[in-house]
């Protein structure tokens, strides 16, 4: 059975660090996906390019549902996910990682429950702590085994996108308490939650937000930061999966359990 899941954002697009790689192709309730299976030292892990090989698939167009529910069925536990974000924090600088511990959704049009249908209950899935403490400790104690700078903690505002935002929405951001932008961790985290899945994001900054940075943003900017980072980003994944402990103690795995566990293996 597969552990591990790594979903990679913007940038991250092959499972270039596992081991006799094959593609899975999972049925779901809401269409199929292709995932990438592969081993890394010993471990199984399961690979998916949130935007598709070659980003293909904009934030606002990922099939959340889909990538969950298919990594639930291959028996994925914990996500670690990476991602893209802009900083408005001054402390959170281009080339940083982040493990956010908060979210401010701002998306418009996402889906955000797998419970919408008749006959399927009605979830309303707690979100005190939406990114698994247990799961960010050990991508933190990870971090320090290979020497990769991250910060612990930050609020990930996420838009709908897929436009960059207005240097005006950037300061109303920043004074809600934001400190990274992005486009994909809402629904993500959310519906991960309720499929009883931990899951962290793993931010990495690639640019500050519009009219911090002098600049007009552009999406080859953020490419190129990715691609500046990778090695860091890949050092931290490998440890992470190295030495991701075997059961899980936290209270992500029985997140619908006040419900009676509903609607489990879509
Ligand atoms: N805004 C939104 N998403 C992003 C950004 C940004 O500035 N940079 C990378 N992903």
């Amino acid at each position: 059975m597969l552990k591990i899941g790594i979903i990679g954002g913007t940038g991250v697009y092959d499972p270039e660090i596992l081991d006799g790689v094959s593609e899975e192709n999972v049925t779901t309730d809401y269409g199929n996906v292709r995932v990438m299976v592969g081993e890394y030292k010993g471990v199984s892990v399961a690979f998916l390019p949130r935007h598709g090989a070659g980003h293909a698939v904009p934030p606002h167009k990922v099939n959340y549902r889909g990538n969950i529910i298919a990594l639930k069925k291959l028996g994925v536990e914990r996500v670690v996910a990476t991602g893209a974000v802009g900083s408005l924090n001054l402390e959170m600088v281009p080339g940083e990682i982040v493990l956010v511990d908060q979210f401010i959704d701002f998306t418009k049009n996402r889906v955000q429950t797998f419970y919408d249908t008749p006959g399927n209950g009605v979830v309303h899935i707690d979100m005190t702590e939406p990114y698994c403490s247990d799961l960010r400790r050990v991508v933190a104690a990870a971090a320090e085994a290979v020497d990769v700078p991250v910060k612990g903690k930050g609020t990930y505002v996420c838009t709908e996108g897929p436009r960059f935002e207005t240097p005006a929405e950037i300061k109303m951001y920043s004074s809600l308490g934001g400190d990274l932008v992005g486009m994909t961790s809402v629904p993500e985290v959310v519906l991960a939650r309720e499929a009883e899945i931990c899951y962290c994001t793993v931010a990495m900054v690639t640019n500050f937000g519009a009219g911090i940075s002098p600049n007009p943003l552009t999406h080859a900017e953020v490419l190129e930061a990715m691609e500046k980072n990778n090695a860091n980003l890949k050092k931290l994944i490998m440890k992470t999966i190295e030495t991701m402990p075997g059961a899980r103690g936290c209270r992500c795995r029985h997140s619908l359990a006040e419900l009676g566990s509903l609607g489990q293996g879509k």
